[in-house]
């Protein structure tokens, strides 16, 4: 079946890959464009950064110490998280633990805090990467995180690696947490964009950097729209 066929535009005439890896810094529009891209498809969009986020808030809330790596670990054996696709209700997907709806608390300010704290961890992600290769083989998967394209999906057909200067993603987040209703200065946003930037590259387990077949889409002064289509242009040239 040509899956291209149902698209609006009906100029892409080919299959595209099973599996599109989208990694990228924070704000670099990896959640808009990767949501844009599963629609365009009919693909089910997972956010594998909301899994490290849920993980973060019930650890908090459970009360441990996130500098114990094993606890940290056991935890995440521990846990099972359900990672539900888009819905009305949460466009961006849903993630439930324990019959619990956490998606509201995955971007309170505690869980910002913590969450590179807790994706250090390799036995953390060790856990998580195996959940999120589970959700990709069923197909049909846009994954968006930090290292789909290098470590979770290695073999995906296509991977692309957003970036955009912090400067520009400062402004984007800023400007979403404004309408959100937020109080909050530009300054720290981007001060707050730095530090997890620094805090993602360096660290050990998995640090942020482009895989090296990814597509580098420098997302600056493109729209989400845009970035999407420049996206589908690489899946037909793939
Ligand atoms: O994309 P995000 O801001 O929701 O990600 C939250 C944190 O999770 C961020 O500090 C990086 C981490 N993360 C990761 O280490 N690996 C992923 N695949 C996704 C997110």
């Amino acid at each position: 079946m040509d899956t291209f066929t149902c698209l609006p535009a009906g100029r892409l005439r080919v299959t595209p890959p099973p599996t599109i890896a989208i990694d990228g810094p924070g704000a670099s529009g990896k959640n808009t464009v990767g949501l844009l891209l599963a629609q365009r498809l009919g693909y089910r969009l997972v956010d594998t950064g909301a899994m490290y986020r849920a993980l973060t808030w019930l650890a908090l809330a459970t009360g441990l110490d996130f500098d114990d790596p094993e606890a940290l670990t056991g935890f995440a054996e521990a846990t099972p998280l359900r990672v539900l696709p888009s819905s009305a209700q949460h466009p961006q997907g849903g993630l439930y633990a324990d019959g619990e709806d956490l998606t509201p608390k995955l971007h309170l300010p505690e869980v910002d805090a913590k969450v590179s704290e807790l994706s250090r961890v390799p036995g953390v992600r060790r856990v998580l990467v195996a959940q999120q290769r589970r959700l990709a083989a069923e197909g049909g998967v846009v994954m968006v995180g930090r290292d789909i394209g290098a470590v979770v999906l290695p073999d995906a057909a296509l991977k692309v690696y957003l970036d955009a200067s912090p400067q520009e993603r400062a402004r984007r987040r800023h400007q979403q947490l404004r309408a959100d209703g937020a109080d909050v200065a530009y300054q720290a946003v981007l001060e707050d964009l730095r530090h997890r930037d620094t805090l993602d590259q360096e660290r050990e387990a998995s640090p942020l950097r482009p895989a090296p077949d990814a597509r580098i889409i420098n997302t600056e002064r493109l729209t989400p729209q845009q970035v999407v289509d420049a996206i589908l242009q690489h899946a037909t040239a793939s």
